[in-house]
C-alpha cells in the first residue's frame, strides 16, 4: 500500500523481460523496464526525455496519431516519411540526407496499414542510427496477434548500439481500461526515463501490475493470446468475407494480416470524414484514414477495428456501412 518505484513492481518488470525475451526476441533485464500507462505515456516520455524544441523526428505517413500527440507537446517537427508494401520508406529519407533526432515506427505491424518492415529496411534504419546518433522509437503495439505466420521478432534484438527505446502495450493483448504498457530503455538512458516518470506521476499502480504478474506466471497470459488469435482470426474472416459479399465494389481490403483491425480504401473522391460521421450516426465506429496523415492523401478509406465485434454483430455492421457509403456516393 506503499509508494513504489517509478521505474515499476520488479516482480512485474522481470516477468515482461523474460516474455519479451522469449517472445519477441527484445534483448533486456529487468533493469530496463519501466512499467507505463499504456504505451501513451511511453511515447509523452520518450518525448520529453529524447527531444528539443525544433528536433526532428521521421514519422511514418500514415501514422499513429497518438505518437504525433507526444511528439508535439515536445515541440519537434515532424517529418513525414511515406510508407509503402515494405513499411516505412527509409532508404528514400536516407538518401536525401535529411537529418533527424529520433524516427518512430511501428515495423512488426504498421499503423495502420498493417504491412510489416523488411528486413532490409530494418538493417537500413538500424546503421543509421548508430552512424548519426539518433533514436528509434520502437512501436511493439500489437504484434501478439499475427495470424498464418509467425511473428517478426522486434528491432530492439538486432540493436548493438542502444539506439532503440522499445513499446509495447497491454492494450491490445488484453484491454485498453488496465493502462498498462511498458518500454525497454537503452541502460544509459535508465536514470533520466526514471526521473522523468518520478516526476509525471510518481509510479503505476502496484494492484494491477501485481495481479498482471500472477496472471502471467500461472500460464494464463499465454492461453489468452493462444484463445484470442482464433477468436480474431474468425473475426478478421467474418469481416473481410462481410465486405466482399456486401461492399466488394465500394471498399478495397488492405493490411489484414495480423492484429485487430484493417484498412478499407474507399473509392477515390469519397470524403471519409463524411462518410465517418455517417457510419457513427448509424451505430458504426469507423475511424477516417485520412486523419493518419499530416498531408492530405490521394484516396480516403476507413480503419475498421474487429477485435470487440461478434461474426453477427460484424454483419450488421457492415450493412450499415454500406448505407453509410452509398449516401455519399449519390
Ligand atoms: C500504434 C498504436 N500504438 C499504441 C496503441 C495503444 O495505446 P495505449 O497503450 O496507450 O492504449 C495503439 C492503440 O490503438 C496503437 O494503434
Amino acid at each position: 500500500m506503499a509508494y513504489g518505484d517509478a521505474m515499476g513492481y520488479v516482480p512485474f518488470r522481470e516477468a515482461i523481460a523474460e516474455y519479451l525475451g522469449a517472445s519477441r526476441g527484445v534483448r533486456c533485464d529487468a533493469s530496463q523496464i519501466l512499467v507505463t500507462t499504456g504505451s501513451q505515456l511511453a511515447l509523452q516520455l520518450s518525448a520529453q526525455v529524447l527531444l528539443d524544441p525544433k528536433d526532428r523526428v521521421w514519422m511514418e505517413e500514415p501514422g499513429y496519431p497518438g505518437a504525433h500527440q507526444a511528439f508535439i507537446t515536445a515541440a519537434a517537427q515532424m517529418i513525414p516519411v511515406p510508407v509503402d508494401h515494405d513499411g516505412m520508406d527509409v532508404a528514400n529519407i536516407i538518401g536525401r540526407n535529411r537529418v533527424a533526432r529520433a524516427v518512430y515506427v511501428t515495423p512488426s505491424h504498421q499503423y495502420p496499414m498493417g504491412v510489416t518492415m523488411s528486413a532490409t529496411r530494418r538493417m537500413l534504419l538500424l546503421n543509421w542510427a548508430a552512424r548519426s546518433g539518433a533514436w528509434i522509437i520502437e512501436d511493439d503495439y500489437d504484434s501478439e496477434y499475427r495470424f498464418g505466420s509467425r511473428p517478426i521478432a522486434a528491432l530492439q534484438g538486432m540493436d548493438t548500439d542502444g539506439r532503440v527505446i522499445y513499446i509495447g502495450t497491454f492494450s491490445k493483448v488484453l484491454f485498453p481500461a488496465l493502462r498498462l504498457g511498458y518500454m525497454v530503455v537503452p541502460k544509459d538512458l535508465v536514470p533520466a526515463f526514471s526521473a522523468a516518470r518520478d516526476a509525471a506521476d510518481i509510479f503505476s499502480s502496484t494492484l494491477y501490475q501485481a495481479v498482471l504478474t500472477d496472471f502471467i506466471r500461472e500460464g494464463h497470459f499465454a492461453r489468452h493470446i493462444r484463445r484470442m488469435r482464433m477468436l480474431y482470426m474468425e473475426r478478421r474472416s467474418a469481416l473481410v468475407n462481410a465486405i466482399r459479399l456486401q461492399m466488394e465494389e465500394m471498399l478495397e481490403v488492405v493490411g489484414a494480416e495480423a492484429g485487430m483491425h484493417l484498412v478499407a480504401l474507399l473509392p477515390p473522391g469519397i470524403d471519409d470524414l463524411a462518410v465517418s460521421r455517417k457510419a457513427g450516426r448509424n451505430g458504426v465506429s469507423a475511424m477516417p484514414l485520412s486523419t493518419c496523415y499530416a498531408k492530405r492523401p490521394n484516396r480516403g478509406g476507413l480503419i475498421l477495428g474487429y477485435g470487440g465485434a461478434n461474426v453477427r454483430q460484424i454483419h450488421a455492421g457492415i450493412r450499415k456501412l454500406r448505407m453509410s457509403v452509398q449516401d455519399q456516393v449519390a
